[in-house]
């Protein structure tokens, strides 16, 4: 299993302070040192935390696999063309949220999804969907052309340590096991912690995990270099 690092908290500390400090450039450096497989940036509508020139020069800067997040908006659609990502991740997008909170409808937008994407990987960009572990999700997700789903964890990650860990844990390794056979990759991401990321070993043929959250959190108190090569340890 391999692991990509999601460095827009590195941007979202920057921001708050409106200047030039902690570089998510040189978070991204420090990643692909520690031989990372893949950089996630999320550029949104609002800017929160990546912003255009970011992914802009991580992409100038950084050889390691580049996967931008994003909605599916036609100013999206454009800066994927204009930054040429090794891949994008669709995700649903809201203004209010804190973070990314539920995945993709792909279902309930299957020709938009579908129409979406062809220009991306007209591009040789990859196609990546962020939707739950839910059987409908998944074969739609089949039927629109991309290469890869990236599984939420996030309900997995919240009730790990309770009663309905084994049920969410469950749909993860069935939502998997499903969109394997239908000829999808299968990422995940969202949540995974320390803790909790080392039931993902179970599910057979899990591809990649997109962590953000937690590594960056440790590397306030251990340096982002130790706090990615500990995760890589729980995760290869
Ligand atoms: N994957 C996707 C699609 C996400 O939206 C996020 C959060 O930005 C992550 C992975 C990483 O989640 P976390 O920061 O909770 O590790």
């Amino acid at each position: 299993m391999l692991l990509g690092v999601n460095i827009d908290h590195v941007a979202t500390l920057r921001n708050a302070r409106g200047g030039f400090e902690p570089d998510p450039v040189l978070a991204a450096k420090i990643c692909e040192k520690c031989g990372v497989s893949s950089i996630t940036t999320h550029l949104r509508e609002d800017r929160r935390h990546i912003k255009d020139e970011d992914v802009a020069n991580i992409k100038k800067q950084i050889k390691t696999y580049l996967n931008l997040e994003m909605a599916v908006t036609d100013e999206m659609q454009a800066k994927a063309l204009e930054y040429l990502p090794h891949s994008v991740c669709l995700v649903p997008e809201k203004r209010q949220e804190v973070t990314t909170e539920g995945g993709l409808d792909v279902a309930g937008q299957l020709d938009k999804i579908t129409k979406f994407i062809v220009p991306l990987k007209a591009k040789g960009i990859e196609v990546s969907l962020f939707i739950d572990p839910d059987e409908k999700q998944v074969r739609a997700s089949a039927q629109t052309g991309a290469q890869f789903i990236e599984m939420h964890t996030g309900s997995y990650s919240n009730a790990f340590a309770t009663d309905r860990e084994d049920d969410e844990f469950q749909k993860l390794k069935n939502a998997a096991k499903l969109a394997q056979e239908l000829g999808l990759r299968v990422n995940a991401g969202h949540g995974l912690d320390y803790k909790n990321v080392g039931r993902m070993h179970e599910i057979a043929g899990l591809y990649e995990l997109n962590i953000g959250h937690s590594i960056i959190s440790r590397a306030i108190f251990t340096g982002l270099e130790s706090a990615v090569k500990e995760m890589q340890e729980l995760v290869k």
